[in-house]
């Protein structure tokens, strides 16, 4: 039973996949709106370790530095707080956190709904440049190869490219777990998630993906974080509201009805002495491209 359900299942992923019907980007930030007002929780527990990635002394007065996947805009919000005196440029897909970062109402920054690639291929296109750019836990929804090219492109030279980013080993068994549920209830199955989702193995490989495409690696590290919960409810809400089930929601036909089945299924799967556990295991990148007058 458990192998024809596993081969149903992949039969109808391939059959999405292709008819091109997976999760799509705008998909992502619609998720990304139903956690706004909750996304926070996030930044409360994981924030301590992009704050050693805001590089104030890297930017001078007259710099432009854009936010991508901005959420909440937590980096744009700690450059202000740690003196960085140029412009910023948040830039997110979903609408409701960029409402959220309106909240801010400072004028040196200026938040736009968009995608983040295609953000950045206009103003490549338009032949205009910025001093930085980072990225803050958005790298698996993003196409790698060509986001880091067109970052390039877009980047003046010694402009820097800092990001943080989920890695392999992260979220131990929350994958399988959610193809268990999968598995054992077909005909709620709506669409997979795109295959496009990469994550880096560890630093040295992120290192890689900006080394190939020209950049300079300045400073690489890992680390990893575990939240505990008492119960698989409270752990689900975690997941839930901090965006790490983002797009989950659009793999069921209705996420409401699949909820109960994905608590049990982390019940059985992510007990602990200490209680319902996962990990967040990251890795974390400045990068410069070469050519300009530049700080270490
Ligand atoms: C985990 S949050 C990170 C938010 C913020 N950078 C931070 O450090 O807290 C991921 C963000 O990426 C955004 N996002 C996902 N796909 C995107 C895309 N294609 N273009 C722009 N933003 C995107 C989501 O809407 C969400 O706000």
């Amino acid at each position: 039973m458990k192998l024809f359900n596993y081969i149903s299942l992949y039969a109808k992923f391939i059959a999405c996949m292709v008819k091109k019907d997976t999760v799509t980007n705008e998909e992502y930030g619609k998720s990304y709106d139903e956690v706004a007002s909750t996304y926070e929780k996030w930044v409360g527990i994981m924030g301590k370790h992009v704050k050693p990635l805001i590089k104030t002394e890297f930017f001078s007065k007259e710099a432009r530095v854009i936010d991508l996947a901005c959420g909440t805009g937590f980096i744009s919000r700690e450059l202000l707080s740690q003196g960085y005196e140029g412009e910023l440029i948040g830039i997110d897909i979903s609408e409701m956190m960029i409402k959220k970062c309106h909240e801010m109402k400072s004028d040196r920054v200026n938040f736009i709904q968009e995608d983040a690639i295609k953000y950045l291929e206009d103003m490549s296109h338009k032949g205009e440049h910025v001093d930085g750019i980072y990225l803050g836990w958005a790298l698996p929804y993003l196409e790698q190869k060509r986001l880091i090219e067109v970052a390039y492109k877009v980047l003046k030279p010694g402009g820097y490219f800092i990001t943080i980013s989920n890695c392999k080993g992260t979220l131990v068994g929350v994958e399988k777990t959610i193809l268990e549920v999968m598995m054992n209830n077909i005909h709620m199955v709506s669409k997979p998630m795109e295959a496009k989702v990469r994550l880096p193995k560890d630093e040295k490989h992120l290192g890689r993906w900006f080394k190939k495409r020209g950049f300079k690696s300045i400073h690489i590290g890992e680390g990893e974080e575990w939240v505990c919960y008492k119960s698989p409810e409270k752990l689900y809400q975690w997941l839930r509201d901090t965006g790490v089930l983002a797009g989950v929601d659009k793999v069921f036909y209705d996420v409401r009805e699949a909820e109960d089945l994905l608590i049990e299924e982390f019940r059985k799967s992510h007990k602990t002495s200490r209680g319902f556990e996962v990990n967040h295991k990251f890795v974390y990148g400045i990068f410069r491209k070469e050519g300009g007058i530049s700080c270490e």
